[in-house]
């Protein structure tokens, strides 16, 4: 039997870019360094252009960030960044809705500084969430094993990593669902919330996890960029 709601159910992206990267140690904004030749931020939406059943990409950028508005069919542009990411998404939502989108309608949330993500692991994302009643995230079991560290940075326990996973993005979650769940978190800041799922998670719903890929990691710090700059001219070849 077809799921008409499933058929007829629309994906918007949405891509938090108003961070000053301050981790990066970079003059401008880490999602504007150019890796492989172009604005890392080039390659993020480079990859969601690739994604048909993505209906539309918005870019949030800093008030008076002007460094994305060139003529671009592939994404629109809304200067409502705020002060966290959380605020960002958040504000990203409130202008998605007012483009036309609807509570219903998905939205894949995901970080500009992932600048390796790929449309096939966009487009697996997208299966396994859009038959799902939550949504889900893109993510990693843990390969490492996990230390607890006391104040003066010794170890103290090494904590039992089988069910511990490292969160990435894409994000994907109902937009009416998501607005509610980060509004619930406005008044406060948005503490605590530190992607899309926990503002989810809080609300007592259970993320859907995806096994994402150790390339698709966020440009952080200094030594990231040379990484990504690899891995991208690798692909080129
Ligand atoms: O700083 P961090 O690496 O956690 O940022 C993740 C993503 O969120 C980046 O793409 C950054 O531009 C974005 N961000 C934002 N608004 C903020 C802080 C970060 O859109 N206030």
């Amino acid at each position: 039997m077809i799921n008409v709601s499933v058929a007829q159910d629309r994906c918007f992206a949405l891509l938090p870019c108003a961070g000053s990267g301050s981790r990066a140690g970079t003059a401008t904004p880490k999602q504007y360094q150019p890796v492989a030749g172009q604005p890392m931020a080039r390659h993020t939406l480079a990859a969601f252009a690739r994604v048909p059943r993505i209906t539309q990409v918005l870019v949030v950028v800093a008030p008076g960030d002007n460094f994305l508005h060139t003529p671009d069919a592939t994404f629109s542009i809304a200067a409502c960044g705020g002060a966290t990411r959380a605020e960002s998404v958040f504000n990203g939502l409130k202008q998605l809705l007012v483009m036309g989108a609807t509570p219903h309608d998905w939205v894949l949330v995901h970080d500009a500084a992932r600048c390796l993500i790929t449309p096939a692991q966009i487009d697996a994302l997208i299966d396994a969430c859009l038959p799902d009643a939550v949504g889900g995230l893109l993510a990693l079991p843990l390969p490492d094993t996990l230390k607890h560290a006391r104040a003066n940075g010794r170890v103290d326990a090494t904590l039992d990593r089988a069910d511990k996973w490292l969160a990435q993005t894409p994000q994907m979650f109902r937009i009416g669902a998501l607005h509610a769940a980060l509004a619930a978190h406005a008044a406060n800041g948005f503490a605590g919330i530190t992607d899309e799922a926990s503002a989810i998670e809080a609300t007592g719903a259970q993320p859907l996890l995806v096994r994402g890929s150790a390339q698709n990691f966020k440009v952080t710090y200094p030594e990231d960029f040379a990484l990504a700059e690899a891995v991208l001219t690798s692909r080129d070849a």
